[in-house]
């Protein structure tokens, strides 16, 4: 296997990067099957490249039964056959860097599969054997141990333990297909760098760690002390999350990404209590982006985002790592729906997003402006917290809806098949063909964004934004390079006098008089 890396050498790339989520299942569907894959990704690499991403985060394609999408790992070197073959996967990292693409990678490894072989040799080899130690079981409570170890409760809901036929309990943050690695166990912690080599060395150019904050447990499995449900990935103070010994691990995987050539990155889904908790995932020695989930969760309001932007960069500058930007993603609410205001208001969100420094990641569909699919029928809902969850809060399947490529009925382009999840019969409009050319498209207004990022760096540069004065409910600020970016995030138009020379507006408007009226729920890029 010989690892391609013509891709631009540049050293930090990914401190301004834009990257692109692919959710494999639902991207292109290149054999007819209904399931989006490896072929068709690759047959979609060069609308990302037009498209101006910098980079591509594939979720998880590897060996999987599939009970939480992929994120229950089989065996973490080989491709499912529903997403295609090894030579699949290099084919994808191949041409993604001849079209000057970077490739990052899921790692899940918090958790594997119940079919991982070691898992499987766990079952059948009993209570007390070694192959029990890679994960935790445990007995159970109550006279006959008929209660669970401890009272922690699986994200997905209900107990986090599940009982064998043997009578012993073992652990599962998430689904009970998805046992937790014992990290203590050096087994894990080899087979883990392990790992991170054979993807390396098939020319990956980083990792996102998937529950990068709970592969430590608390010293004794405590319990976490109150009967509430927990909510998906909530980021309170917790036995089974953001333990210092994760610390550790991560050193220990920065050590064999520096061994690389090319910069390769590790970005951490870390969800901790406060900012400065995440940036100690930062730290030199450490991994070098995390989501920014107290951003996504803020809410459409001028003051919450200011405050939003300025502490996210005031928590990363002790640790020098870039600022990152989310919006939407796999596991939460498209933009266009969750911030309450249409079409329009996202619009605004991303341009201010895309005007912030750091890095900004995107979700599949974003660009086309797709809403969440909220009435998809109960007998098609794949997302595991569906069936353990009484409420619907957290389903994840109606932002996982396939994309819409061209044509005018279901399955728009996707492939030649049906789709997965069905798509909405008014999605035609959407698509990537309808928008192609549309000037006032979500499509083009993506492309003209991501476009000036790369013909106007400061956009994406420093670490700090100059703010300017503007009129309640609107943000004003400065960028290096004379670049201003006017967001009214109130629901009235506002006035106020232009800055210079417009250069982008999330939507159409007449801004050629000095003294204009910025409308409600629109985002405008400047040159001074
Ligand atoms: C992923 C989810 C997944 C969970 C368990 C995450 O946070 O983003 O999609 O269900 O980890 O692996």
């Amino acid at each position: 296997m010989t690892p391609q890396h013509n891709v631009t050498p540049a050293t930090d790339w990914w401190r301004d990067a834009v990257i692109y989520q692919v959710y494999p299942r639902s991207f292109a569907d290149g054999n007819g099957d209904g399931m989006g894959d490896l072929a068709g990704i690759r047959s979609r690499l060069p609308y990302l490249r037009d498209l101006g991403v910098d980079a591509v985060w594939l979720s998880p394609f590897y060996a999987s039964p599939q009970a939480d999408a992929g994120y229950d790992v089989a065996d973490y070197r080989s491709i499912d056959p529903m997403f295609g073959t090894l030579p699949d996967a290099e084919a994808v990292i191949r041409e993604a860097h001849r079209l000057d693409l970077r490739i990052i990678v899921d790692l899940v490894p918090n958790h594997c599969s119940d079919q991982h072989e070691w898992f499987r040799r766990g079952l059948a080899e009993g209570p007390g054997s070694t192959a029990r130690e890679r994960f935790h079981f445990r007995k159970g409570r109550g006279e006959n141990g008929e209660e669970p170890p401890n009272d922690w409760e699986s994200l997905f809901g209900g107990p986090a333990w599940t009982r064998v036929p043997d009578g012993e309990w073992y652990l599962h943050l998430f689904a009970p297909e998805q046992p937790d690695f014992n990290w203590e166990h050096p087994a894990v912690q080899d087979e883990f760098r392990s790992i991170l080599r054979f993807w390396l060395d098939l020319g990956v150019d980083g990792f996102r760690v998937d529950v990068a904050h709970g592969l430590v447990k608390a010293p004794g499995l405590p319990d976490m002390g109150h009967g509430e449900q927990l909510k998906l990935l909530g980021n309170q103070v917790l036995p089974f999350f953001d333990q210092d010994g994760v610390h550790d691990i991560y050193r220990s995987w920065r050590a064999v990404l520096d061994e690389y050539s090319g910069d390769r990155i590790a970005v951490a889904e870390a969800w901790t209590p406060t900012a400065e908790r995440t940036a100690l995932y930062l730290r030199s020695d450490e991994l070098h982006q995390a989501f920014n989930f107290h951003y996504l969760n803020t809410g459409w309001d001028a003051a919450a985002l200011r405050e939003a932007i300025d502490s996210s960069l005031d928590a990363m500058r002790p640790v020098a790592a870039p600022t990152t930007w989310v919006l939407s993603n796999h596991d939460v609410v498209r933009h266009r729906t969750r911030l309450g205001g249409g079409l329009d208001r996202a619009r605004a969100a991303t341009l201010l997003m895309l005007a912030l420094p750091g890095s900004a990641y995107l979700y599949q569909g974003e660009e086309l402006g797709l809403p969440e699919v909220t009435d998809l029928p109960d007998e098609v809902r794949q997302d595991p917290s569906f069936f353990r969850d009484t409420g619907q809060d957290g389903l994840r399947d109606g932002c996982r809806v396939p994309i819409p490529w061209s044509g005018q009925q279901a399955p728009y382009g996707f492939g030649d098949g049906g789709t997965w999840l069905p798509q909405p019969a008014d999605w035609a409009g959407l698509s990537v063909q309808a928008q192609t050319g549309d000037p006032g498209s979500t499509l083009e207004l993506y492309r003209a964004a991501l476009a000036l990022r790369r013909t106007h760096p400061g956009l994406g540069a420093g670490e700090t934004v100059e703010w300017l004065a503007a009129p309640e409910g609107v943000l004003a600020f400065r960028r290096p390079g004379g670049l201003v970016c006017t967001v009214n995030v109130t629901e009235a138009p506002a006035r106020l006098p232009a800055p210079g020379r417009l250069l982008l507006s999330s939507r159409q408007l007449d801004a050629s008089q000095d003294d204009f009226v910025l409308p409600a729920d629109t985002a405008l890029w400047w040159e001074e």
